[in-house]
């Protein structure tokens, strides 16, 4: 607790560009969080390194998804949102926790058996170790809540699981985080394999749409978009396209599938899919507009990052200076 208030933590990797389904999925609901709960907000650069990154283009794109938190409503004087590698507890408790995690359930994690797949070519240790420094950073602010998509659930437990076998040794050091279950966000499928979630590193551009896509873009993925030929605007398992389109129209507008089914009866695809594109040009308007005046105003995010950097660093210390007492690290002398 903070204040009077439970501690909720996430973040998302710096890499590719934020689409649809992050700001749907994600974002948003992060957004209404906040006035719940004490938030904490990673751009989890440490854990992009596990993939090969170009310097230049890397920080780039690390500063681009932090202005995007801010364009898309977090407000960084409310959420302490901030950069991971800015802070450098990160990195010292995920070494001591190390420590306390075995090879044998790091080896166990799908998403290292997917991305060793992936990168044959580089399997290295941190992307074996990455969810021990997940855990630390959910576990360094003491988070009571942790906002995860289905893919990161077994993070999630394995972080519980650490937690709790250090406690069993040291005392009551950490907070046991729980997956966050609110009103969770939209799951937004592939344009182009609409059985496929939308991903930012899809090699199809035409798959996603990204938060900083043009209008005549947007319109012209949806206007491609992937559906069936019976041409009936109905929600349906057999209907992945048109049910992921129903489910993008039902976000952004706020209606229900039944009244979008009404809305749309006896009329064609065409049609539907352009007013899903319509409504999706209108609701990231706002967030391009600000993400605009924002690259514009340089020293301003320069200054959230500076006090978050601050916040971060202050409650993150606290949990780790109490984690090197309790393993018998000696004293720093003043
Ligand atoms: N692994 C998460 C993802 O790829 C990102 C992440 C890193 C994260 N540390 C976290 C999410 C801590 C929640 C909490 O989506």
């Amino acid at each position: 607790m903070i204040g009077d208030k439970k501690i909720l933590y996430s973040g998302m990797q710096a890499t590719g560009n934020l689409t649809l389904g992050n700001y749907l999925g994600a974002l948003k609901n992060w957004i209404t969080l906040s006035d719940e709960y004490e938030c904490f907000y990673g751009v989890m650069d440490l854990h992009s390194l596990t993939v090969r990154q170009n310097p230049a283009e890397f920080r780039k794109r690390a500063r681009m998804l932090y202005t995007l938190y801010v364009a898309a409503g977090l407000d960084p004087e409310k959420n302490c949102v901030y950069f991971q590698s800015h802070v450098s507890s990160h990195a010292e408790l995920g070494w001591l926790l190390n420590c306390f995690t075995y090879m044998g359930e790091l080896s166990r994690m799908t998403q290292f058996k997917d991305k060793s797949a992936k990168h044959a070519d580089n399997i290295n240790a941190g992307l074996f170790t990455y969810p021990v420094l997940m855990a630390a950073d959910i576990l360094l602010y003491q988070a009571d809540v942790v906002p995860v998509g289905a893919d990161q659930m077994q993070h999630l437990e394995i972080t519980r699981d650490i937690a709790t076998r250090f406690n069993n040794i040291y005392g009551d050091v950490f907070t046991i985080p729980e997956a966050y279950i609110g009103k969770s966000g939209a799951r937004i499928m592939s344009l182009q394999e609409p059985t496929k979630k939308m991903s930012k590193s899809d090699e199809n551009v035409n798959a996603s749409i990204y938060l900083l896509d043009d209008p005549d873009t947007i319109i012209r993925k949806f206007k491609r978009a992937v559906t069936d030929s019976d041409n009936e605007i109905r929600y349906s398992e057999d209907k992945p396209g048109i049910r992921n389109l129903i489910d993008i129209y039902g976000a952004t507008t706020g209606k229900s599938k039944e009244e979008i089914e009404k809305e749309f009866d006896g009329k064609g695809y065409g049609e539907f899919k352009l007013a899903v594109g319509e409504s999706v040009v209108d609701i990231l308007k706002p967030l391009q507009e600000r993400m605009k005046e924002l690259e514009a105003d340089k020293s301003y995010i320069d200054s959230v990052i500076k006090a978050n950097d601050e916040k971060a660093q202050y409650f993150s210390m606290k949990t780790l200076r109490k984690v090197q007492k309790k393993l018998g690290l000696t004293e720093r002398i003043r």
